[in-house]
């Protein structure tokens, strides 16, 4: 169920196309894809040092498809942005825009060597993400009421990396619950998170650890979401995170949703590479 301060999103969420998705984002600044592109690259760049053959990512949320168009791909949410607002996509039909999604990134130079895997609430936007070729599986199941269907248990056992960006709060540890115990059965994936502060990412923490993950945040480093859409949005999410005690000044305050990046991994993973050699790079790469 979306939060109170985001009901307005949820028709864009679920149409036949991306249109009105990027159209209503972009008001917004919605950067955070672009803000965790780096960091989940670094991150897939050490999954790969452990094996040779393609580092799976399931993407948590994924919606049509925009984080694996930027892993998979070298464009950021500008690039998307401009695409989507192109004229001659403004009138053409849905089955249109699907073909000349799929001739689009279809003719991007060589993808990155990823498969990735989405899930998501939203069945007509994983539908897209998938004849787009932006998503090599894609399951569209809100695991916060219901299991994970069988088809998706034999896929998911293969994940190195769970990734997930603008998801956390609508989905909450329910899900992990229900993720855990396929994904761990096989490469114990790395699962990172970009949370924004007004979540409290501590049950979903407890969840993990009761998997043997532990869970860490990068420290000193906030991530733009998107800009607030009202100053009455602004307005509740500033009066929560003062109840929650969690100062806002300088921050939120000053007009921009933010977020915080959270790693959860194996605990023997976590002592193998230290985080500090992790953060080191994240913080080279993301500022
Ligand atoms: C702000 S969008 C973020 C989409 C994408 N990750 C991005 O950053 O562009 C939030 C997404 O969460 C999805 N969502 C909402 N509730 C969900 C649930 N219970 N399980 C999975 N996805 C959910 C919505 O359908 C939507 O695609």
């Amino acid at each position: 169920m979306a939060p109170e301060w985001a009901a307005s999103m949820d028709d864009i969420y679920d149409q036949s196309d991306p249109r009105a998705y990027f159209r209503e984002l972009e008001k917004l600044g919605y950067a955070i894809p672009n803000a965790a592109k780096p960091i989940f690259q670094e991150l897939i760049s050490h999954r790969r040092r452990r094996k040779s053959d393609t580092v799976h990512v399931l993407d948590l949320g994924c919606s049509y498809g925009v984080n694996a168009a930027l892993l998979k791909h070298d464009l950021s949410m500008g690039d998307l942005y401009e695409h989507w607002s192109r004229e001659g996509l403004a009138d053409a039909t849905p089955e249109a825009v699907i073909e000349h999604d799929r001739c689009f990134y279809a003719g991007l130079d060589e993808a990155e060597d990823i498969k990735v895997t989405g899930l998501d609430v939203s069945e007509n936007a994983v539908a897209f993400a998938r004849e787009a070729g932006l998503l090599d599986e894609a399951f569209a199941v809100n695991l916060e009421t219901e299991p994970l269907p069988a088809p998706a248990e034999k896929e998911l056992v293969s994940v190195d990396l769970v990734t997930s960006t603008g998801c956390i709060g609508y989905v909450t540890e329910k899900s992990f619950d229900r993720l855990l115990p396929t994904v761990t059965c096989g490469r114990e994936p790395w699962i990172a998170n970009f949370v924004l502060r007004m979540f409290s990412f501590d049950a979903i923490e407890e969840t993990l650890s009761g998997w043997g993950y532990l869970t860490e945040k990068l420290d000193g480093q906030t991530f733009v979401q998107r800009e607030f859409a009202s100053v009455e949005e602004q307005k509740q999410v500033v009066e929560q995170m003062h109840e929650m005690g969690i100062d806002p000044s300088g921050k939120e305050m000053e007009g921009n949703l933010l977020a915080e990046f959270y790693l959860s991994r194996p605990k023997k993973d976590a002592a193998d590479v230290p985080i500090e050699r992790l953060v080191g790079c994240l913080r080279a790469l993301s500022t």
